[in-house]
């Protein structure tokens, strides 16, 4: 397992995910954690972002990565941050971007049960457009490969949980890229008659989601509307410090098809202060752990995150007073 902290908070709520490994691995789970230096920090000094070779090393040697964040005030451009995380989810073919809502003690509705599937590849996010005198662009793509790989997986998830899925979507103006979506949507609603499934037009679902968002189960989405889908779930639970992600490659092209990362960005604001919360870090290797088949060390790890926020373990942003590493402490303190 490849380890890069990336900038910001990321190092430090990496530090406390990291003697989760150790545990795991005392508990006999096979596994190496070896630290990968790519950052800001890193780039500044040696101009290099993620080489060709780094990134093939990590392709093929690592089955997964475990991520920070990536973004800081001093690259303004962000031009590493993409060449780290944007070149590993796309050139990884991480399509789907898996990001649960599970309020825990005192930071939400109790019950609720969000799950956004977001595709992590293409869209708005490819990476296509310019910049001319008078106008600028962006392209977004939308293939039927990935597309139909992220609804997929969507519809086998809301099948197992026997939930509603919801499609987000603004076909009614985006007619070519969301028309493909909606019409991959309808093809495996056919083929999945099991499913209770709709499609919103993704503003009216966002309203339906503050007003009532127990009547949401599984949402599905491109990855402009789940990034920001994603962080309106993060908000019924807690905020942006608690808010877990795992991306993986359902038709696993290369060795390393996993990566779990918070939903949270480098918040540079906060960084170096030790005020992040390590809880989205935390509950992202939880589903790393869950992902590689390790359930017993995946439930510990958030019954530990609920325990010690039941008994009062808060940092800041839940209105708590402990720091990031003693926010850690507690947690690792409640397992075994
Ligand atoms: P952000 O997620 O870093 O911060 C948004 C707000 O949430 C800030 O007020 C921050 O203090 C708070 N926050 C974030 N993580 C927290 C934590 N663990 N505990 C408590 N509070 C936390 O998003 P922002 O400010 O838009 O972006 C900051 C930088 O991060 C930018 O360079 C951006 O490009 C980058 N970014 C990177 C991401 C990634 O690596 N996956 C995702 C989102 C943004
Ligand atoms: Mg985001």
């Amino acid at each position: 397992m490849a380890l890069i902290p990336g900038d910001g908070a990321g190092p430090e709520v990496m530090a406390e995910a990291r003697p989760l490994l150790d545990w795991a691995r005392a508990r006999g789970r096979h596994l190496e954690a070896i630290p990968m230096p790519y950052g800001a920090e890193h780039f500044l000094a040696t101009g290099e972002t993620l080489s060709e070779a780094a990134y093939a090393d990590l392709r093929d040697g690592f089955d997964a990565i475990l991520f920070g964040a990536v973004g800081d005030p001093r690259v303004p451009d962000g031009r590493h941050a993409e060449a780290i995380l944007l070149r590993l989810r796309q050139g990884l073919e991480l399509t789907i971007n898996f990001r649960p809502c599970r309020p825990l003690p005192g930071t939400g509705p109790e019950g609720l049960h969000l799950e956004v599937f977001r595709e992590n590849t293409e869209g708005a996010y490819c990476l296509q457009g310019s910049t001319e005198p008078g106008r600028a662009v962006d392209l977004a793509v939308h293939t039927e490969v990935a597309v139909g790989r992220l609804l997929e997986a969507a519809f086998v998830r809301a099948a197992h949980r026997g939930c509603t899925l919801t499609l987000a979507h603004k076909a009614n103006v985006l007619k070519h890229g969301h028309g493909l979506w909606v019409r991959l949507f309808q093809e495996l609603q056919a083929k999945h008659p099991e499913v209770s499934a709709r499609a919103m037009h993704a503003d009216a679902l966002l309203c339906a989601l503050v007003q009532d968002p127990g009547s949401f189960g599984v949402i599905a989405a491109d990855n402009y509307l789940g990034d920001l889908i994603s962080d309106l779930t993060a908000a019924f639970a807690g905020g942006m410090g608690t808010a877990p992600s795992l991306s993986w490659a359902p038709h696993r092209p290369f060795r390393c098809a996993l990566l779990a990362e918070p939903v949270h960005g480098s918040a540079p604001d906060i960084a170096g202060k030790n005020l992040a919360n390590p809880v989205g870090m935390i509950l992202s290797t939880a589903l790393l752990f869950r992902h590689l088949g390790w359930e017993a060390e995946a439930e510990a790890v958030e019954t530990a995150v609920s325990g010690a926020l039941a008994d009062g373990a808060k940092t800041r942003d839940l209105g708590g007073t402990l720091g990031t590493s003693a926010m850690g402490r507690a947690i690792r303190d409640r397992l075994s």
